[in-house]
């Protein structure tokens, strides 16, 4: 059938119709809102990514508090540690801002899922995302210590652990960790499709993670790849993910579809630091309305994300949608 018998535009007429035939739908359930926590005593903006504040930790607990209140079910936490070393071994210290933070958080929001973001990059002194040998990072090595890392995280209490170093063997070796030391029920969400992406900008100053020689572009996935992210997937969900993930969001919406289109683990898609800042620029200087928001949160649950890690989750969730 078609035109003029067949119009499109009849189930377009009113919202309650639009509303019906919706193919795509956004909910707070789908969110997971980053924090930035450090030890210090006061709470400091990120000049690059405005509405986000890195907490000490008492803030971290206040925000996840909020957060829970908010409807938002998962936080996923970044640390900024004391001090760097060449090892970054701050990252896996019994009384390190992560674990200090998720053991206050798990006490006071005991239901709220509580995601730690494995990796070395913010607690080395180079900024790279391992042990580096030979102007690269090694790659085994690194491994060892990102059980380290996994496993403090687990004592503190952390429900879901997120490696996103793109080392190979990585959730491998941290699920053989965890199950060794009696946490199996600990999950892991890999960033199994990382890409090396200019959108990481902002987060690496909020951070304080930016490489201080060369760049990720050994570890992390060339945007020209598209077959690549098939295996990267493929091996992580043989070495035991829990969930996928794929970063940045938007500019890999095609990733995102791949991946649901072949594998049946849930699938998150982060929308990056750039990808926030950009649209939230470009809302202050009334280049594009607020909504923007949203449309660009459903084109990336339209692309196959079961869930999102979004800068935006807590304006999000204080409107009905
Ligand atoms: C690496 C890591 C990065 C992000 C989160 N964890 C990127 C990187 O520096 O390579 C980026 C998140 C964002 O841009 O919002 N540990």
């Amino acid at each position: 059938m078609m035109f003029p018998n067949k119009r499109m535009r009849r189930l377009r007429r009113k919202e309650t119709t639009r509303n019906l035939v919706k193919e795509t739908n956004l909910s707070k359930d789908d969110l997971i809102y980053p924090i930035f926590v450090e030890k210090r005593e006061d709470t400091l903006d990120i000049p690059t990514m405005e509405g986000i504040k890195r907490f000490p930790v008492e803030g971290a607990v206040k925000e996840a508090k909020k957060v829970k209140e908010l409807g938002i079910p998962a936080i996923i936490l970044f640390g900024v540690p004391e001090e760097k070393d060449k090892k970054g071994s701050f990252a896996w210290k019994k009384k390190g801002v992560i674990q200090e933070s998720v053991r206050k958080i798990k006490e006071e929001v005991p239901s709220l899922t509580v995601i730690t973001d494995v990796c070395l990059c913010e607690y080395t002194s180079h900024g790279h995302c391992g042990v580096i040998k030979n102007k690269d990072v090694e790659n085994d090595e690194t491994l060892e210590l990102l059980k380290k890392i996994s496993r403090s995280h687990a004592e503190a209490g952390a429900d879901i652990v997120a490696p996103s170093g793109m080392m190979d063997g990585m959730v491998k070796a941290i699920r053989e960790v965890l199950d060794d030391n009696s946490f199996q029920d600990i999950g892991i969400i890999s960033y199994s499709a990382k890409y090396h992406s200019n959108f990481y900008g902002p987060f690496r100053d909020a951070a304080e993670s930016s490489p201080d020689f060369g760049d990720r572009r050994t570890y992390q996935m060339n945007p020209s790849q598209r077959r690549e992210a098939y295996i990267e997937n493929q091996l992580d969900v043989e070495e035991g993910a829990d969930m996928l993930m794929v970063k940045p969001a938007m500019p890999y919406l095609d990733i995102i579809r791949d991946t649901k289109n072949r594998f049946n683990l849930p699938i998150a898609a982060y929308q990056v630091s750039g990808e926030y800042s950009m649209i939230k620029n470009a809302i202050d200087q009334n280049l594009i309305p607020e909504e923007a928001v949203l449309e660009s949160l459903i084109s990336i649950k339209r692309a196959g994300a079961d869930m999102i890690l979004t800068y935006f989750a807590k304006e999000v969730a204080k409107n009905e949608f």
